[in-house]
């Protein structure tokens, strides 16, 4: 098969992760005889600076003519008084509203090897597997009217709204339920329906949608006391169903339950082409070290073969290299306790040989 895919390394740390995602997806290809064809455009805050827009139209173009979309990551505090437009987010917003990807699946499996590595009690985190499916392109991020008022060249009210209409609360639940079949058939639908219409309508339609799938059981749970079961006992969570603002809040938190967000990869989905992009985020602290873990990102291309190219056998071959890297004891310095350590190239190496056979784990 050829996998023709788009690689957008983006600003930070995003290069970095990226590059390491790519060896490995090069290594997998090879070895189930895949030819693999990758064309790298700009994304974010770099992409202003070279060519005036955090999306530019080439960018766009490419994806969109492409199967499948890799993104590293976005931002930078040079880029924090941007006008809107200008933004390195926008770029990355806009990308998802230009491939219709409006479910945004986002795994957090703790692995065993990690499970020191959370800041939670081992007998809190241990075994945990969730799955968020978080809605992407409404609510908060996308929905009008939004700016600011202004007085004398002074804001002086910021304004956005969140809203949802039947449509997409329905089509992101639709997601959430299929997911749910092939898991643990457990749902979680999160909102926050004792002060929001938005919810109100959110829990009626996922009641609505429920009722095709008959063997899922369906709970409604506000998002304050998700926050907190979250890191009380996340293990009871299957697939959490969520909007996108509280989705991208969650998601970062249910991170931790896994380690370290470096560790988290997403797939997003809906529309004619795929995006895979780690959850972290830009870490320009950290960029240019070898200090970044490139797993979350290498996962991401797990997802990419799974969803995109329905390449079950392959996604699963780069989940066990990152499983075996972790069994030999390979830590990335955010994974590391102030131990040692190894550098984001040496994991990507450590995966690729995970493929090729050489950690006894990994060919199980
Ligand atoms: C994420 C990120 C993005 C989001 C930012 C970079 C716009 O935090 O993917 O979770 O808020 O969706
Ligand atoms: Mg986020």
């Amino acid at each position: 098969m050829k996998l023709k895919i788009t690689a957008l390394p983006g600003d930070g740390i995003g290069p970095e992760v990226v590059r390491e995602a790519i060896k490995v997806l090069r290594v997998v290809a090879d070895k189930f005889n895949h030819e693999v064809e990758i064309g790298e455009h700009a994304i974010g805050g770099n992409a202003v600076e070279a060519f005036g827009s955090p999306l530019p139209e080439a960018t766009i173009a490419a994806c969109l003519s492409s199967k499948a979309v890799l993104l590293g990551a976005v931002g930078g505090p040079q880029y924090d008084k941007n006008p809107r437009g200008l933004k390195p987010e926008d770029g990355l917003l806009g990308l998802r509203k230009a491939l219709q990807a409006f479910a945004n699946l986002r795994p957090v499996i703790v692995y065993d090897e990690l499970i020191e590595a959370s800041p939670l009690k081992a007998d809190i985190v241990k075994g945990c597997d969730l799955l968020i499916v978080r809605e992407l392109l409404g609510g908060l991020y996308f929905a009008t009217p939004r700016g600011f008022d202004e007085e004398n060249g002074q804001w002086t009210r910021g304004f956005n709204t969140m809203s949802y209409d039947v449509a997409e609360i329905e089509r992101i639940a639709h997601v959430a339920f299929k997911a749910a079949e092939k898991r643990r058939g457990l749902v979680a639908s999160v909102d926050k329906a004792n002060v929001l219409e938005t919810s109100q309508l959110w829990r009626q339609v996922v009641e609505r949608v429920a009722k095709d799938y008959p063997h899922i059981k369906l709970e409604h749970i506000l998002v304050d006391n998700c926050a907190m079961q979250l890191v009380r006992e996340p293990r009871r969570f299957d697939v959490i169903l969520t909007e996108n603002m509280f989705g991208d809040i969650l998601s970062d938190e249910a991170a931790v339950i896994s380690g370290s967000i470096g560790m988290l990869a997403s797939a997003s989905l809906g529309g004619p082409v795929g995006l895979y992009e780690p959850i972290h985020g830009s870490a320009p602290d950290i960029a240019g070290q070898g200090k970044a873990n490139p797993l979350g990102t290498i996962a991401s291309v797990a997802l990419m073969l799974r969803y995109s190219f329905e390449l079950e056998a392959e996604a699963h071959a780069v989940e066990k290299a990152i499983d075996a890297a972790l069994a030999e004891g390979l830590r990335t310095a955010d994974l590391a306790a102030g131990g040692a350590y190894i550098s984001t190239t040496q994991m990507g190496d450590a995966v690729c040989e995970g493929i090729t056979g050489k950690w006894s784990t990994a060919t199980e």
